[in-house]
C-alpha cells in the first residue's frame, strides 16, 4: 500500500512526460482514492516563476486528455503539488532545493522520498551527481531510504548504460533504482504470467513439443511526431526492442518462477536475454528485416516520408520498422521459431502476442483440408483480450473440422476499465513495489544482444527496404515467415 507522507520530487516537471503522463496518473489515482492524505509532489523546472502559473498549465493538458475533470478531485492534487523553479546546471538552485526541503521537513513528518528523473537522458547522471553532491540523499526520512525512478532510454548501448549504471549504483542502491518499462504497465502485459502459470491448458502446453511459434509485434501508425532528433539516432531497435519489445518476450519465454518476488521474475528473464545472444546471426538476411517508410498519399492526403520529418536527416538509414527471427536454444524452446516485429507508420496500431500451436490432429483428420492450428492471441493494445482459436465440427456437415474463436474482450467491459501504465508504476514505486520495473542485470543483457545486432548489420550493410506509409510494412517481412511456410498473425494486412 502507498505509504503516508511520501514526497515525490519531479525533476522535468514541466516537460511533456509531466505534462501528459505522470500528472494524468496522479490525477487517475486521486480520483480513485488510492493516495493518502499526507504527500507532497515537488515539481521542479525552469519555465515558470510560480505555483499558478505552472498549476494553469497542468490544467490546459489535463483538460485536453479527459473529457471532464473534477474539480473536487483537482483541488485535492493541487493541494498536494508544490513548484521549485530550478536549472539542473544551476548549482546555486540544487543549494536552494536542498534549503527548502529540509525546511519542509522540519514542518512535516516525510518518510520516503522518491526523485523522479523525467528529463531528457543527458541530464539523468548529471542530476543524480548533484542530488548527491548537495546531500538531498542526507535530509531526513522517518523510514525508508529515498528511491531514484528513470526514464527511458537507459543509455545507448552496452558500454553507456554501464557508464549510467556505474554513476547511479555510485549513489543508490539497486533496490532503490527504479527503471522504467511502461510497457510493464500495461494491463494485458501483467497478465502474461497470470494467463501463463494459472491455467493448466497453457502450462502443460507451454513449450517446444506443442509450440509451433511466437509472434509479438508492436506495430504503430503514427510516425516519429516532434520527436525526430532522438529518434533518427534510436531507431525502432532502440527505440522498441531494446526494451518493450525483449521485456514481453522474456515474459512469455521465461523459465516458471519459484516464486513472485521481483528479484526471482528478474533472474528468469535474465536467462532469456543471456540466450538471445547465443543466436548465430551469420547468416543475417534470415534473421532480420529493416525497413523505413516512404511517402504516401491516403484518403486524398499526402503522408511525409521518415526523412521529410522535423529534425530527421534527408539521407537517413535509421529503420523505422524491424522484423527478427530468433530461436532460444534451451529444453523448453529449441527450434521453436520466434518472430518479433514493431514499425512506425503501418496501417493499424496493434500490439499482441500470437502463440500458435502445433498440428498435432489425430491421423484420422489429417485428411481434412488443412487445418487451422489452435491459437492463443493475447491483445495488449488498443483492445485488450484474449482470444482461442480451436476447431469444431461443423454444424450438420459431414464431420467436417471449422476452426472457431472464442473471445474474452476484456477492454469491452465496462468494469474492467484498465488503470493507464502510468498509474500503475506511479503507485507501485511509491509503494515500493520493483516487479514491474527493470533490474540493471536486465537491461545490461538486452543491450548486449542488441549491440551483437547492430555491430552485424554494420558490417554488411544490410537492405533498409523501404514501405509507403500506413502500409503494412516491407514485404521482406513477410517473406521471412513464408519461407518457413508461416504468415504473421497480426492485423496489419
Ligand atoms: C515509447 C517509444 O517508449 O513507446 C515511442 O519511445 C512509442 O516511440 C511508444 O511510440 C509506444 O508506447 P504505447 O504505449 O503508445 O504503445
Amino acid at each position: 500500500n502507498i505509504q503516508n507522507n511520501f514526497q515525490f520530487i519531479l525533476f522535468g516537471g514541466t516537460g511533456d512526460l509531466a505534462h501528459n503522463k505522470i500528472i494524468p496518473a496522479f490525477y487517475n489515482l486521486a480520483a480513485k482514492d488510492s493516495l493518502p492524505d499526507k504527500f507532497t509532489i515537488v515539481a521542479t523546472g525552469r519555465r515558470y516563476d510560480n505555483k499558478n502559473a505552472y498549476l494553469d498549465a497542468l490544467y490546459n493538458s489535463l483538460i485536453n486528455k479527459k473529457e471532464k475533470i473534477d474539480d473536487k478531485v483537482w483541488r485535492f492534487l493541487t493541494e498536494h503539488i508544490d513548484y521549485f523553479q530550478l536549472s539542473f546546471k544551476d548549482e546555486n538552485d540544487f543549494k536552494n532545493l536542498r534549503k527548502y526541503l529540509k525546511n519542509k521537513s522540519k514542518k512535516e513528518k516525510v518518510a520516503n522520498r522518491i526523485f523522479y528523473l523525467a528529463t531528457a537522458p543527458k541530464f539523468f547522471a548529471e542530476i543524480a551527481k548533484k542530488i548527491e553532491k548537495f546531500n538531498l540523499l542526507e535530509i531526513k526520512l522517518e523510514n525508508n531510504e529515498s528511491r531514484l525512478v528513470i526514464e527511458k532510454p537507459f543509455g545507448h548501448d552496452f558500454k553507456s548504460a554501464k557508464k549510467l549504471n556505474d554513476t547511479l549504483s555510485s549513489i543508490f542502491s539497486e533496490k532503490n533504482i527504479f527503471r522504467i518499462d511502461h510497457y510493464l504497465g500495461k494491463e494485458m502485459i501483467q497478465n502474461i504470467m497470470v494467463i501463463r502459470l494459472s491455467n493448466p491448458i497453457f502450462r502443460a502446453l507451454w513449450n517446444k513439443d506443442h509450440i509451433d511459434n511466437i509472434q509479438i509485434y508492436l506495430n504503430e501508425s503514427e510516425g516519429v511526431k516532434d520527436r525526430g532528433k532522438y529518434y533518427d539516432d534510436a531507431g525502432v531497435i532502440k527505440d522498441m526492442f531494446q526494451n518493450h519489445i525483449l521485456q514481453v518476450l522474456s515474459l512469455i519465454a521465461m523459465e516458471e518462477p519459484e516464486n513472485l518476488s521481483a528479484e526471482e521474475i528478474s533472474n528468469k528473464k535474465v536467462e532469456v536475454f543471456k540466450e538471445l545472444a547465443d543466436n548465430d546471426l551469420s547468416n543475417i538476411d534470415n534473421h532480420i528485416v529493416r525497413g523505413q517508410y516512404i511517402s504516401n498519399i491516403v484518403d486524398g492526403e499526402k503522408i511525409k516520408s521518415y526523412r521529410e520529418e522535423k529534425e530527421i536527416d534527408s539521407q537517413s538509414e535509421t529503420a523505422t520498422f524491424m522484423a527478427l527471427k530468433l530461436f532460444l536454444n534451451n529444453e523448453r524452446w529449441r527450434d521453436v521459431p520466434i518472430y518479433l516485429k514493431s514499425g512506425k507508420r503501418l496501417n493499424k496500431k496493434e500490439a499482441g502476442i500470437a502463440i500458435e500451436f502445433k498440428d498435432s490432429f489425430h491421423p484420422a483428420y489429417l485428411d481434412q483440408n488443412k487445418l487451422d492450428n489452435n491459437l492463443l492471441l493475447i491483445k495488449i493494445q488498443p483492445e485488450e483480450g484474449i482470444s482461442l482459436r480451436f476447431n469444431t465440427r461443423k454444424p450438420a456437415s459431414n464431420n467436417k473440422i471449422v476452426p472457431v474463436e472464442m473471445e474474452f474482450c476484456q477492454s469491452c467491459q465496462q468494469f474492467f476499465n484498465s488503470p493507464e501504465n502510468y498509474e500503475v508504476l506511479i503507485y507501485d514505486m511509491i509503494s515500493g513495489d520493483k516487479t514491474l520495473f527493470t533490474s540493471w542485470k536486465e537491461v545490461s543483457y538486452s543491450w548486449k544482444f542488441i549491440d551483437k545486432i547492430q555491430e552485424k548489420y554494420a558490417e554488411e550493410n544490410i537492405n533498409l527496404h523501404k514501405y509507403p506509409a500506413l502500409s503494412k510494412g516491407p514485404k521482406a517481412a513477410d517473406q521471412l515467415l513464408e519461407n518457413d511456410g508461416r504468415k504473421w498473425l497480426d492485423n496489419n494486412k
